[in-house]
């Protein structure tokens, strides 16, 4: 038999009690991490999470940012960003003078999910998956850019074609899809015009890590075919 003294059991039950008042309160701080994680924190605990999914090793340049939402024309059609991740891109959107209202972001993680709406309040962050865009997305209302940080190259083939063949359906006929890549190599190849997009301009942005070229495409005047844009045949590796 343990003998304990009665002061003894006396603080064992204050500290369960101070344990269990302390529960809801370490619930709560849980719940904020991802709001009060740093950038870089928060990309490398989604990326253990999924590195597939998430497809690279840390969030994108400034640099990149900005010369993705440079890419987005005027006007006034929505602009839907796909893969936010972190934010760098839509706060490049912002800053490029896309007004929220017109800004509506996809995201499959729920840990991004979660930092995007606590980092923008009056964009739209949707928490659902890129490969059922058109039912996300509000119906009749014209697509003017999609501006994607997909990690296309690393998702499974399949998902990879639905994806693509969702922007041809969502895209205004002159929209612009916009989308980084870490293949490098000229990408001349998707332009063939048996594709159902065009690369109308591409730029490397060194200053990234790693560095990435930014792809500028449009609907090509052929649709017939499924698209092979931005290296949709070239083999799986853990990058956009
Ligand atoms: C390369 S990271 C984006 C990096 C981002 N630009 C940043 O600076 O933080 C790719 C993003 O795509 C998201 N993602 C991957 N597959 C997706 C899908 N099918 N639908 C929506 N988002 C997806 C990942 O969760 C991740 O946030």
């Amino acid at each position: 038999m343990i003998w304990i003294d009665q002061a003894v059991a006396r603080r064992l039950t204050d500290l369960i009690r101070r344990l269990e008042t302390a529960r809801p309160s370490l619930a709560a701080l849980r719940d904020a991490l991802p709001a009060r994680l740093g950038n870089t924190a928060l990309f490398f605990r989604e990326w253990m999470r999924g590195p597939g999914m998430v497809g690279a090793v840390c969030s994108s340049s400034r640099y990149l940012a900005t010369e993705m939402a440079g890419l987005v024309p005027p006007g006034n059609g929505l602009v839907i960003e796909l893969g936010a991740g972190t934010g760098m891109v839509t706060q490049a959107l912002l800053d490029h003078g896309i007004s929220p209202r017109r800004l509506i972001i996809v995201e499959r993680s729920e840990g991004f999910v979660a930092h995007l709406r606590h980092r923008f309040p009056e964009a739209t962050v949707i928490h659902g998956d890129a490969a059922n865009l058109c039912e996300l997305i509000p119906q009749g209302l014209p697509i003017a850019a999609i501006v994607s940080s997909l990690p296309l190259r690393s998702l499974p083939a399949d998902q990879r074609t639905q994806i693509i063949a969702q922007w041809r359906q969502a895209l205004s006929q002159d929209g612009s899809l916009i989308q980084f890549t870490y293949d490098i190599r000229p990408q001349t190849h998707t332009c063939a015009s048996d594709h159902a997009f065009s690369v109308t301009h591409s730029r490397i942005v060194w200053a990234n890590l790693p560095p990435a070229r930014v792809l500028h495409a449009r609907l090509s005047v052929r649709t017939d075919s499924l698209p092979n844009v931005l290296a949709v045949n070239q083999p799986a590796d853990p990058s956009p």
